[in-house]
């Protein structure tokens, strides 16, 4: 099992989230994706804590269900671990240098770089730039400690697929965000755009810059305060409060009371995660434009209420287009959900 794949698999992405998992598989037709089979199973509360798997056999049960009812047919599989349980580096090492000798330089850059012993983590390297006239490459290391990815590799395997690849969840998201802005690239070059991913108990912050991340922070806030407000308010169930909230069969008074004011708090984590990434020290003044992904941006009109509130073009982010991937309508309704799974799918599109 590797951090990065062979290329021309054919592999069914998992995406492991707090509140659900999603299953997919694209199809690559020379340079274009369709979306074969997919899936979302709903995961029982506290099966995914803090981005690592706390109950493996709740966590495969999901996934086995999911992959029974996309009739998925692929068994390698490729799932994405959070970016906060990695460590990477990019380290320059002279070009000409054999795989071996790459090798080699890896093991002693990363016995230097990387704060847990060796033999804790499993390690992994690509070349992302070779720069001829600088007389060097530019080596991206990542590690993950063993712990982290056994929990996933357990989970893939107990639900009867193969833990082909095991990606970083940064890296899947930037490759789904391609698929976004796909088609707008004239438009977007060099300007500063920020993805929010509002998700259960998490929402995060990327900053691309000519479709290369720049920057991501992940804030503690998410679409489970909102199903928390409905079930004390309404005296029923976490999971009653949460069936509800996606039928939208609640009393006359829950729009007032709690989606609007929910929508609005929606709208100031924007803000505050986009004046975090202003603060760093980047030298970015500001950001140009705001795409939004994760569940809570199904909820409607959310994205009119974070550009009224930001002041910031804000739109829906689609991997889903003519440009991007080709999908049905059904499935595009769903796309909020799917913009990391597709960034893991993509590498499995054979
Ligand atoms: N139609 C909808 N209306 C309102 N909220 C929705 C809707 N669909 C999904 N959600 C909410 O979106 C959240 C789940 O989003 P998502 O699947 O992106 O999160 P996750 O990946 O499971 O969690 P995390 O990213 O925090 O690990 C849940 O709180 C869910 O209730
Ligand atoms: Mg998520």
């Amino acid at each position: 099992m590797s951090i990065f794949s062979p290329k021309r698999l054919k592999a069914v992405a998992v995406d492991i989230g707090t509140s659900s998992v999603k299953v997919l598989e694209l199809d690559r037709r020379g340079s274009s994706y369709r979306v074969g089979q997919f899936a979302i199973e709903r995961l029982p509360r506290n099966a995914v804590v803090e981005r690592g798997i706390t109950d493996v056999e709740a966590v495969s049960g999901a996934v086995r269900q999911a992959i029974k009812r996309s009739k998925c047919k692929r068994k390698p599989a490729i799932v994405a671990i959070a970016s906060s349980h990695v460590v990477s580096r990019t380290v320059q090492l002279p070009v000409g240098l054999r795989e071996a000798e790459i090798e080699e330089q890896v093991m002693i850059e990363a016995s230097q770089h990387i704060p847990h012993p060796l033999e804790e983590v499993n390690l992994d390297y690509q070349v992302v730039d070779s720069s001829e006239t600088d007389g060097s490459y530019l080596v991206k290391i990542t590690a993950c400690r063993k712990e982290i990815i056994e929990g996933y590799s357990l989970v893939i395997e107990s639900a009867g697929l193969e833990a082909a690849v095991v990606d970083v969840d940064s890296f899947a998201v930037e490759r789904g965000f391609a698929f976004v802005t796909a088609g707008m690239s004239d438009a977007l070059r060099g300007k500063v755009i920020a993805l929010i991913d509002f998700g259960e108990v998490t929402t995060r912050l990327d900053i691309f810059v000519d479709d290369v991340a720049i920057y991501d922070r992940d804030h503690s806030f998410g679409g489970r305060i909102l199903t928390e407000n409905i079930r004390t308010r309404y005296g029923i169930s976490f999971e009653e409060a949460e069936a509800a909230k996606l039928s939208g069969d609640l009393p006359e008074n829950y729009r007032e009371d709690l989606l609007e004011p929910f929508k609005a708090t929606m709208a100031r984590e924007a803000s505050r995660a986009v004046e975090f990434f202003v603060s760093a020290g980047r030298g970015y003044e500001s950001v140009d434009m705001l795409f939004i992904t994760g569940g809570c941006t199904r909820i409607e009109g959310i994205a009119e209420v974070v550009q009224m509130h930001t002041g910031l073009p804000t739109a829906v982010a689609s991997p889903f287009s003519p440009s991007g991937i080709k999908a049905s309508a059904i499935l595009q309704r769903q796309s909020p959900l799917l913009l990391k799974a597709c960034g893991l799918a993509v590498r499995g599109a054979g």
